[in-house]
């Protein structure tokens, strides 16, 4: 399955502002209000503190790991206290502007010779706000045919999905990442068949009243692989992102419903915002450095506005203010 490409394609956005630092998009929809999505090119501290306290439903964020991930402009490697107090200062800003049943799902991954780091952060985003979901990301999963029951009989051994290898006698290769779900009281609803899978075993289906749809849920081991690229400087231009089915299975967890405006702090190369855009959410989102935002700009005009225009890649619908 593509991941980037699930869904039927929706109505293209309209692009309605573009300058320096800020970009601005539009989209019509159906029952006659206007999703919009705003990018803009900076400091996420400065950005959340011009948002209104409440407004925002939903956030899917991935910050910097303090890995030593080698970013054009931020540096990954900052004594760890120091990184985990400015863990806190962002934790304190999210919970300020985050509605009374938002949700944050927060991604962290980690590396075999500093395990800790997503716990740390979990621990520390854990004084502003409270834990409801921990979700395996597996990006990578060897089966074995034995295992599958009836489904697995005719099967060979699968390894699927993409992953770093560690080259080590004493780690293995690192296959999963956190998505810490966090919210005010740990009692947000959830729209959890929206992302469901069908039963394997079908008798299910006819015993249980509420599997009539034959749909459970998914739970919280999320098998999301990384498209196969052949050129990662072209096709992934940012050393930490996310695929876009990442942010859209939250934001349909959440219950895209419930998800006036979506939020990502440290928006990289936009994957969050390709979500929300091909939801149809309304949508913000910071990035510090210039070369990452100018890329999720580009990535956005490609992908979800219009591209008739004579004047090139996504300038059609472009309204100068
Ligand atoms: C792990 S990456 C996010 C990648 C993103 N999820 C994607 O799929 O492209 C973290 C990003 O946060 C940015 N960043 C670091 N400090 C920031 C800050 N204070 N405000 C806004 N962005 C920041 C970095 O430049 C980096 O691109």
């Amino acid at each position: 399955m593509q991941q980037e490409m699930m869904g039927e394609t929706p109505p293209a956005w309209q692009i309605t502002r573009r300058e320096p630092g800020r970009w601005e998009a539009a989209q019509q929809r159906d029952d006659g209000t206007t999703a919009t999505i705003t990018l803009i090119c900076g400091d996420c501290l400065e950005g959340m503190s011009g948002l209104q306290p409440g407004s925002i439903d939903v956030v899917v964020t991935s910050p910097p790991y303090n890995l030593g991930i080698r970013y054009s402009r931020y540096d990954d490697s900052i004594p760890r206290e120091e990184y985990l107090e400015w863990i806190g200062r962002w934790a304190a800003a999210v919970k300020r502007v985050l509605a009374p049943q938002g949700s944050l799902f927060l991604n962290v991954g980690s590396k075999p010779s500093d395990p800790w780091v997503p716990l740390q952060v979990a621990l520390r985003v854990g004084d502003y706000l409270q834990l409801q979901n921990t979700i395996h990301w597996v990006k990578s999963i060897a089966i074995d045919p034995e295992t599958m029951g009836r489904a697995g009989r005719e099967a060979t051994p699968l390894g699927i999905g993409h992953f770093k290898p560690i080259n080590s006698a004493r780690f293995l290769n690192d296959c999963h990442e956190y998505i810490f779900h966090f919210t005010h009281a740990g009692d947000v609803p959830l729209d959890r068949l929206a992302i469901g899978v069908p039963y394997q075993d079908k008798s299910n289906v006819r015993r249980w009243r509420q599997a009539a749809d034959d749909v459970r849920c998914r739970g919280n081991t999320w098998f999301i692989p990384y498209d196969t690229i052949q050129n990662g400087k072209t096709q992934r231009p940012h050393p930490a992102s996310f695929p876009i089915a990442l942010p859209e299975w939250c934001y349909r967890l959440h219950g895209s419903n419930a998800a006036s405006l979506c939020m990502d702090p440290f928006l990289g190369i936009g994957s969050s915002a390709l979500a929300a855009a091909r939801l149809g959410l309304s949508f913000i989102g910071f990035e510090l450095d210039e070369g990452y935002f100018a890329e999720a700009v580009a990535r956005l005009e490609a992908r979800a506005c219009h591209m008739e225009s004579s004047q090139g890649r996504g300038t059609a619908g472009v309204s100068r203010r």
